[in-house]
């Protein structure tokens, strides 16, 4: 990729950017293994140690969790959208993953979901990106089919969390589910994973994540338990798994950028120039075991993506796989995500809860718990933070 717009804006018009590691030194830029080594030599906490993925530098390693806000009319983002990933893009974090997108209407988790099945869907999205980008924070977004969790309430308006709707013909809709779809449908998903992604690259993402977790559509497949197909897409493990990989092989075609879908980049393991994330959990150990998600995570690498966004425990099995890990639940501080970094569990640390409960101050706060300067981030508010 030329120089990334992120880059551009840096070197631009945020030059003071540059300046947010003062006081403790030009930071280094690693990747990933050479980490710990690097930082017996350096005072800069892990956490805020820039990192290379693919051609973005990302500013230190935390990034905020994908987490659905359920505010979408028609699966657009609005204003509300605006005010919230603009706000956590001004607290300093790297990279803030967009909920979950639906990739179709009937992937979606409740009616208010975020959508990218429709052209007119890029417009708002990229007014958000564009925003984001000010701050020297990338994007990514998260796109998802709900499967069998869909057509539910929104939960913070019913009590009984997600519960599925009754029928209602505006609200509702014939959820997918891995043993009824047919072949056809299939091929309608995979489509829609490809041409979600090229309206996220159109709407300037500078990652894509691909969510394979939390018991929807894709992990539906993946689970022995909930997939009891026959044919090519059930049964044995590379059965399971061959419809997240068709999707991933699709995506990677609109990761390529434009004008330069060459065949080299469709091949396992070539470096696509927006990086792929996959969200992988074990859901539980006899039906969707720790050993077949590292399995997973193996060929997710040699099939080209760069980061495993992992929602499980024992993170660090992914990354001696030797691909890119994140770690997410129940980080709530600075201390607590540089002990997981230092201890080699993972690459990135991903917050989703504690940005809410601390709006928008999770990196602000734990520059202050590592010692690190970040007031630069914001500039403006650079007198009120100064102590
Ligand atoms: C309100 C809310 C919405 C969420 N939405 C999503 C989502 O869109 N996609 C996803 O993969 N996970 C979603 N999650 C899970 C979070 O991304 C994260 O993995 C989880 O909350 C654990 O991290 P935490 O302890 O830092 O919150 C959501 C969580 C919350 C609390």
């Amino acid at each position: 990729m030329s120089l990334s717009p992120i880059i551009k804006s840096y070197n631009c018009h945020h030059s003071h950017l540059l300046n947010q590691y003062r006081g403790v030194g030009t930071p280094k830029i690693h990747n990933g293994d050479e980490q710990q080594q690097q930082q017996q030599h350096t005072n800069t906490p892990i956490l805020f140690t820039p990192i290379k993925v693919n051609d973005i530098i990302l500013k230190n390693r935390i990034i905020v969790s994908p987490m659905c806000l359920y505010s979408c009319v028609d699966g657009e983002m609005n204003d509300f959208h605006l005010v919230h990933y603009g706000s956590l893009a001004k607290s300093g974090c790297a990279m803030i993953i967009l909920e979950a997108t639906a990739v179709l209407p009937n992937g979606r988790i409740t009616y208010a979901d975020s959508g990218l099945w429709k052209d007119s869907q890029i417009e708002p999205l990229k007014r958000i990106v564009h925003f984001i980008h000010n701050f020297g924070c990338y994007t990514a977004i998260q796109l998802s089919h709900a499967g069998v969790r869909g057509s539910s309430e929104i939960p913070f308006i019913q009590e009984n969390q997600q519960q599925q709707l009754l029928k209602d013909t505006i609200k509702t809709w014939d959820t997918w589910n891995p043993n009824t779809m047919t072949l056809n449908d299939i091929k309608i998903v995979v489509e829609s994973f490809q041409q979600s992604t090229r309206r996220a690259v159109e709407a300037g993402f500078d990652a894509i994540e691909i969510n394979a977790a939390h018991g929807y559509l894709l992990c539906g497949f993946l689970s022995r338990t909930t997939n009891s197909r026959t044919d090519e897409y059930g049964g044995e493990f590379n059965n399971r798994i061959r419809l997240l990989l068709d999707i991933i092989k699709v995506v990677k075609i609109e990761c390529c950028g434009s004008g330069n879908r060459d065949t080299n980049h469709n091949s396992s393991n070539a470096a696509t120039e927006i990086p792929i994330f996959v969200r992988v959990s074990v859901v539980k150990e006899d039906i969707h075991s720790m050993d077949e998600c590292i399995r997973l995570c193996e060929i997710l690498k040699r099939e080209g993506v760069r980061v495993i966004d992992w929602v499980s425990r024992e993170p660090e099995r992914v990354r001696a796989t030797g691909i890119l890990t994140s770690t997410v639940g129940n980080i709530t501080n600075g201390h607590q995500a540089e002990q997981l970094l230092e201890q080699g569990k993972a690459d990135f640390i991903m917050v989703g809860r504690e940005h809410l409960k601390n709006f928008p101050l999770f990196t602000y706060n734990a520059s202050k718990d590592l010692n690190v300067n970040i007031n630069g981030a914001i500039p403006q508010y650079s007198s009120t933070f100064r102590d």
